[in-house]
């Protein structure tokens, strides 16, 4: 009993005051720190906004050369947690072991758990920002069969994973700097996004006091989720399926169809009822990486014409269903190399800057206790028990 909203999916409740990002879902707008994230996707590059996001202002030159160094230092994972990649089958989703592997860093580094104190918070956070790269590389190479790559102290944050991921010891890791940039600005445009479900997940969990690293690893599995960052593969195997222009007619009907559960993947969102404008730069990212690459992937144009025909479609209108973030980043993790089941991957890779930023906040919060949503009770009323022989 008792007077509580009843709110299912939280649609109308503010679980926290935060400063980190702003979104205006009926204008399309997405601000981190004030800061407009086309102008950050344009201009800046993930690791000075990952610095943003945890300390509330750009780097000066000199704060972005030591963030860069102290993140650098490390990258580096203890040896005996590639013991625990060999436990997971060689087919296992990435998303399973990266839950695994980032629980685990619970495990190797104990004075994380004074979560009390802001040094030790912030060594936390760049630990997970730095070695999240490593770990999720290490996934890719363990599904492959390749040699564990270590990390390189003198390659930037997104080079270095890119080579981590397809470098192999018996060469150079060559890489197009137009590649680089682009993976650089996925990271960006998936940094942060306010009060998601894996960061309430992880803002939840961090507000027991639980392990840091145990907090993200609960991150990790809420985003692996096809209606959240699950989204990403779920759209390109989309795109797949179609295959062929021809046959978007038929998946526009099964959308709109209330007796058939399929969705268009990389369409909707809880907040934008307009463009997500990290759909715009991603669009614009693809010709890009094209260009660069030289490739043409006909899942592309597929996606163009998909969106186009659901635009001018009276459905789409009326529930204000745009392209999101995940419809084209799969397009172009594919051109990079990327297979599917690692693009979620990615998104938890980025996503763990906005993740530690937001538990770091919310533990300095003054105002922040346990997480404990109430509910409304509709089972049975009291009823005494029945022996087993009388039922
Ligand atoms: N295709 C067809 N119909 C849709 C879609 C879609 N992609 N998305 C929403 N609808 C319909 C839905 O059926 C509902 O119709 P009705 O009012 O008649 O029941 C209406 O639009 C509102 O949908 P909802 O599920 O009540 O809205 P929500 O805010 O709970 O869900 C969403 C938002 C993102 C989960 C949903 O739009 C969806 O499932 N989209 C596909 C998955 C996806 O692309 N997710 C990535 C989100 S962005 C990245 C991230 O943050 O992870």
């Amino acid at each position: 009993t008792g007077a509580f909203t009843y709110d299912p999916g939280f649609t109308s409740t503010a679980s926290c005051e935060s400063k980190l990002t702003y979104i205006d879902g009926d204008e399309g707008v997405l601000l981190h720190r004030g800061y407009p994230i086309g102008e950050l996707a344009e201009h800046s590059s993930f690791m000075e906004v990952a610095y943003l996001l945890l300390n509330g202002e750009l780097p000066s030159a000199d704060e972005l050369t030591r963030f860069d160094n102290t993140i650098t230092r490390h990258t580096m994972v203890h040896e005996q947690l590639a013991t625990f990649y060999r436990g997971f089958r060689r087919d296992a989703h990435p998303m399973a072991i990266l839950c695994g592997v980032v629980g685990a860093l619970s495990a190797f580094y104990h004075d994380s758990t004074d979560i009390n104190d802001p040094h030790q918070r912030m060594i936390a956070s760049h630990r997970l920002i730095a070695k999240m790269p490593t770990i999720a590389a290490m996934a890719y190479k363990y599904s492959v069969g390749q040699p564990f790559v270590y990390p390189r102290n003198d390659l930037g944050y997104t080079h270095n994973f890119l080579r981590m991921t397809f470098g192999v010891p018996a060469e150079e890791y060559q890489v197009d700097p137009a590649v680089v940039r682009a993976l650089d600005r996925i990271f960006i445009l998936h940094a942060d996004h306010e009060q998601n479900a894996s960061t309430s997940t992880v803002r939840l969990a961090g507000s027991s006091g639980a392990n840091p690293f145990a907090c993200i690893a609960a991150g990790i599995a809420c985003l692996w989720g096809p209606a959240h960052g699950g989204a990403n593969e779920a759209a390109l195997n989309m795109l797949r399926e179609i295959g062929r222009p021809e046959r978007i007619p038929e998946y526009i009907a099964r959308a709109k169809d209330k007796d058939d559960p399929f969705r268009l993947m990389g369409f909707g969102h809880r907040v934008y009822k307009n463009y997500d404008p990290r759909a715009t730069v991603m669009q614009k990212t693809v010709r890009e990486v094209f260009a660069a690459l030289q490739v043409n992937d006909p899942m592309f144009d597929v996606a163009l014409q998909l969106e186009e025909m659901a635009l001018n479609d009276d459905y789409f209108i009326e529930k204000k269903l745009f392209p999101n973030v995940d419809f084209y980043s799969g397009v172009i993790l594919s051109a990079i190399g990327f297979p599917t089941t690692m693009f979620t991957v990615l998104f938890a890779l980025a996503r763990t800057v906005g993740w530690v930023a937001q538990w770091n906040e919310m533990i300095s919060d003054p105002a922040q206790k346990i997480g404990r949503p109430r509910q409304l009770y509709t089972g049975p009323v009291q009823r005494s028990y029945v022996p087993v022989e009388k039922r």
